[in-house]
């Protein structure tokens, strides 16, 4: 997959039906062949007319997106955090997902200081969710302290890498992600989201963070 222009879908890791009955085939296909494929034809299309930019990767555009020329910044920034966000979320689902994060990883043990517990992590999450105003994502991210923490953002703004944050577990709330089979019920979604977790992804994407702080002493500051 390429990291720069022209840039392609990162595949998806499990078939169309493989989430049912939680997300239902047709809503990753079309969610996966129509949103996500459109936000990458549209990034391309607007890099093709910018070519001083086509050496930038998604990161490079997210985390510093006024160095576009404002001109053309909106087009690029905005399919840019598409991509990204869509990546994310694809990536963070499996058939058969997991309850929760292996007990003697750092996500677990993260969770329990950070939210007090799993339960409470749950609950406090899928309130951030159903709480998002139109369309957006909630996200649970580390800091670049190694904190772990809950954000929301709306559209396809990406707060949490142009602030430093790592996301770990992206939910895409945007309607076309539930409507073909929740209708209104954006809850009722984000109840069966939870039985697809790839926590295993998610655990590495918080080790590599954790990873990084060990030479500044990571466990002490989780105590
Ligand atoms: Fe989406």
């Amino acid at each position: 997959m390429n990291k720069t222009y022209p840039f392609e879908q990162s595949p998806l890791p499990y078939e169309a039906d493989a989430l049912e009955p939680y997300i239902d085939r047709q809503t990753v296909q079309v969610h996966y062949n129509g949103h996500y494929k459109s936000y990458v034809d549209n990034l391309n299309a607007a890099l093709e007319k910018s070519p001083e930019y086509q050496n930038l990767t998604l990161e490079d555009i997210l985390k510093k997106p006024n160095d576009i020329a404002s001109e053309v910044r909106t087009p690029i920034v905005r399919n840019a955090g598409g991509v990204y966000n869509h990546m994310h979320y694809f990536n963070g689902m499996t058939k058969d997902g997991a309850e929760g994060p292996d007990p003697d990883s750092e996500l677990a043990k993260g969770i329990d200081d950070f939210f007090d517990s799993f339960e409470n992590f749950q609950k406090e999450f899928s309130a951030a969710a159903a709480g998002v105003f139109g369309s957006g994502y909630a996200c649970l991210v580390a800091s670049p302290q190694g904190w772990l923490q809950i954000m929301t953002f709306s559209n396809q703004d990406v707060l949490p890498i142009s602030h430093g944050y790592v996301p770990l577990l992206t939910l895409d709330v945007w309607e076309h992600s539930y409507y073909l089979k929740y209708q209104n019920k954006r809850a009722d979604y984000i109840a069966a989201w939870w039985k697809v977790i790839n926590w295993q992804a998610c655990e590495k994407a918080y080790k590599e963070v954790a990873d990084k702080l060990k030479p500044f002493s990571f466990e002490d500051m989780m105590r």
